[in-house]
């Protein structure tokens, strides 16, 4: 028990042994939190990354020292710095209350500190467990990718946090499907055009928000034409031509008419090509014009075509153009005329079909 009074030893950390030379501290038996006798430190101490812990230990006036450790590393004897650590600050020492803080508290300070005291000459410790928490954060993912439809992907996300991040996967669009994994890895095999899109990865721990980070999937297919509009125009009006395709990466269009390729800028004829449409305008319709033309979508997967035709109109409607779907043959066979003939029908089979339910 000399010892105990000769605590001018050099500025740095210390080892237990040192201490349980000045208090004879006895290894492995803390004080129980609950019990009644000092020294009484606080539950375990849970703090963010960066921020700063208070540890506390409650004490009376029979105590006659006192220290703070780190382990086994004495921070604080009295009133006396034990360690370098500038971050570790004595906040109070007074009779009923001796604490100190870290500042900045980073991960590898968790662990447990021991609160370590001489009473009566029997030395007690009292021990709580720094508990560090980080946000989650999201250290890899994978980059934005462009596959043609029919292969495998697989996408990762990686996170770190404290405690370990909960990560999942979800499509978000362009339609909003939900969850598509409940882990770091996402992976599709055999994808389709309709698994395109943005996926968002999300880290999440309670500690703070979840952090998220999208990855664009680009799926390719070949050209797919979906409409192709023919047209019936009356000599001397304006006819169009329309063709539809959906393709990844978008189609590139060319017309044909007979099997011959219209070139740009043929007088009083214009071609409009838009990512997903193409017209084919005829500014001033001629007898010649009128027959089958070929609309040909093309992209790096493949080509697709679709036939349609510009007809004669021989009465020229008020509308001056009248468009049907697809083949216009159809059109021409009075069809069209024969259905506009029955519409006045419809709000009769309508209130009909209403009466019945
Ligand atoms: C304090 O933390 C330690 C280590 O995580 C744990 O074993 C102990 O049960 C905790 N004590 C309390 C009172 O939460
Ligand atoms: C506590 O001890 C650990 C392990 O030796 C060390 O990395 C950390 O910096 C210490 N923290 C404080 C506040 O002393
Ligand atoms: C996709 O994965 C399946 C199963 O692992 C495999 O049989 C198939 O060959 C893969 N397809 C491609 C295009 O890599
Ligand atoms: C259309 O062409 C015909 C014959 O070439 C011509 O007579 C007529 O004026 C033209 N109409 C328009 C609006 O350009
Ligand atoms: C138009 O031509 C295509 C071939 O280029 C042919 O398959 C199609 O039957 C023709 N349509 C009409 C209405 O003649
Ligand atoms: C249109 O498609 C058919 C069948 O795929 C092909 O035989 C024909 O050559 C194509 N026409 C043009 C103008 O590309
Ligand atoms: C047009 O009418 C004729 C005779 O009524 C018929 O044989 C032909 O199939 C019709 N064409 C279409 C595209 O409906």
């Amino acid at each position: 028990m000399g010892v105990c009074g000769s605590l001018f030893l050099p500025w740095k950390c210390l080892v237990v042994v040192s201490l349980r030379l000045l208090f004879l501290v006895p290894t492995g038996v803390p004080v129980r939190s609950g019990d009644a006798t000092f020294p009484k430190a606080m539950d375990n101490v849970t703090v963010r990354q960066g921020e700063s812990a208070t540890l506390r230990c409650t004490i009376d006036n029979r105590v006659t020292r006192v220290a703070w450790l780190n382990r086994s590393t004495i921070l604080y004897a009295g009133n006396d710095k034990w360690c370098l650590d500038p971050r570790v600050v004595l906040l109070s020492n007074t009779q009923t209350q001796y604490s100190i803080e870290i500042q900045n508290v980073d991960v590898y300070d968790e662990g447990p500190y021991t609160c370590s005291v001489q009473t009566d000459n029997h030395p007690k410790t009292s021990r709580v467990h720094l508990i560090v928490q980080v946000s989650p954060k999201i250290v890899e993912i994978s980059s934005d990718i462009s596959i043609n439809e029919g292969n495998n992907i697989s996408l990762t996300c990686i996170a770190t946090g404290r405690p370990e991040p909960t990560v999942t996967w979800r499509h978000i669009s362009p339609k909003a499907v939900g969850f598509v994994s409940e882990d770091e890895y996402l992976e599709i095999q055999g994808i389709t055009r309709e698994q395109s899109g943005d996926y968002e990865c999300s880290a999440s721990n309670d500690v703070a928000a979840p952090v998220v980070r999208r990855v664009k999937v680009t799926v390719n297919y070949p050209p797919y034409i979906s409409e192709a509009k023919g047209t019936g125009v009356p000599v001397g009006q304006k006819g169009t031509l329309q063709c539809e395709a959906s393709a990844v990466p978008s189609a590139e269009f060319q017309w044909y008419k007979d099997d011959k390729r219209l070139v740009e800028g043929k007088k009083g004829v214009k071609v409009e090509n838009r990512p997903f449409l193409s017209k084919l305008i005829f500014f001033n319709v001629s007898e010649h014009d009128y027959g089958n033309y070929t609309c040909v979508a093309s992209n790096k997967l493949g080509h697709t075509n679709a036939s349609i035709t510009l007809f004669e109109l021989s009465e020229p409607t008020s509308s001056s153009l009248l468009q049907g779907p697809g083949a216009v043959s159809e059109v021409s066979n009075g069809t069209s005329s024969r259905r506009a003939g029955c519409l006045w029908l419809l709000p009769l089979l309508v209130l009909h079909l209403l009466l019945k339910f």
